[in-house]
């Protein structure tokens, strides 16, 4: 069977760019593929969380994980940290990458851009890690969202390099995967970009907040003063708002707006509110289940450890066989 593998960084709660891009994705695919699907804590490091800080985000991704509806008998749900393998192997691709490309990275010169004063070696080798989370598996099939194609490319990269060192066939290449035709973009509320917790809290909606706070973020997404002429193009802050409705509106409430859009008559008023109310219906039942899973340790607790012990039989093998390619071969 094909293997898909896929994580989340533990920087806050998820928002519905995170559910829509990948998680909606990891809940087809658990039931068609050998799944892993994790917490990227290590990868969170590279902003210097505390340690409390570090804890809870996790456990509050590993139970939105369960509360979206991962099923721990049906995919490997693990916390990176508890595969000790992953970082081992991180050792030896990091000698297969080059500075020059990991420089050009587009993720790594935004976040230059965005924190110059905190430019550390993890966030330049940050596509190594993500490689090698992919890579331990040998995965196929990897859901993300189109933010993420890049680095699906560079693990390519770093997979087809090894194979060309060591001459072997050992790697897949894997692919970026969304059940849609292409992969998601969930644009966030403020008009600019995707969806993104380092948008600031306006921008994002949050699978576990209350609706009187969603709902009051959707009323002051950004739109214009409205259409002027019939049949225009829509700007982008108005298409974003179509497209969010896209994701959790029915079809004839789109195009009730839509032709209202094109006649000239529509009130953005309603269109945010329809878009609240629909967010409520959607998001509801999640955050009753977030909140109940947040309350029980054991149920965490058993399924980070059945996780674990799941993820490392698979990591321990690759890294068996890695060992041998790479010529550490044993004297004893
Ligand atoms: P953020 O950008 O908020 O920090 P992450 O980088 O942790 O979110 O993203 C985790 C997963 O969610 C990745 O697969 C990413 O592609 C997906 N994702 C994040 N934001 C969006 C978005 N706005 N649209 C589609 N997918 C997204
Ligand atoms: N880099 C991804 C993000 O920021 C998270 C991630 C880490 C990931 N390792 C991965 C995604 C492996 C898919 C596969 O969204």
């Amino acid at each position: 069977m094909e293997r898909v593998v896929s994580g989340i960084r533990p920087t806050g709660k998820l928002h519905i760019g995170n559910y829509f891009g990948a998680v909606a994705n990891f809940l087809k695919m658990q039931h068609e593929y050998d799944c892993f699907f994790f917490i990227a804590d290590i990868h969170s490091l590279t902003t210097h969380p505390t340690p409390a800080d570090l804890h809870n985000n996790v456990k509050h991704v590993l139970a939105e994980y369960i509360a979206t509806g991962l099923d721990i008998d049906k995919c490997t749900l693990f916390i990176q940290s508890d595969v000790p393998e992953i970082s081992e192997l991180y050792t030896y691709m990091n000698m297969n990458a080059y500075l020059g490309e990991l420089e050009r990275s587009a993720s790594f010169k935004e976040k230059v851009r965005l924190n110059p004063d905190n430019v550390n070696a993890g966030l330049l080798t940050y596509p190594v890690l993500m490689a090698v989370d992919i890579l331990v598996h040998r995965a196929h099939k990897v859901p993300v969202g189109k933010d993420q194609e890049q680095h699906i490319e560079m693990t390519r990269q770093f997979g087809k390099r090894f194979n060309r060192l060591y001459n072997v066939d050992f790697f897949p290449e894997p692919q970026a995967f969304s059940y849609s035709n292409a992969l998601v973009k969930v644009p966030g509320l403020t008009g600019v970009g995707k969806m993104s917790k380092s948008g600031g809290e306006a921008d994002a909606i949050f699978l576990a907040d209350d609706e009187s706070v969603n709902s009051k973020k959707i009323m002051r997404a950004k739109t214009d003063e409205g259409p002027k002429k019939q049949n225009q193009p829509k700007p982008v802050e108005v298409q974003n708002i179509f497209d969010l409705m896209n994701l959790v509106c029915t079809q004839d409430v789109i195009e009730k707006f839509d032709s209202d859009y094109n006649a000239c008559n529509i009130r953005y008023g309603d269109l945010k509110k329809q878009l609240a109310q629909d967010m409520e219906v959607f998001l509801k039942p999640i955050r009753t289940n977030i909140n109940d899973a947040l309350k029980n340790d054991e149920l965490l607790a058993k399924a980070a450890k059945i996780g674990a012990e799941k993820a490392r039989a698979s990591a321990s093998q690759t890294l068996k066989d890695v060992r041998e390619i790479i010529g550490f071969r044993k004297f004893y």
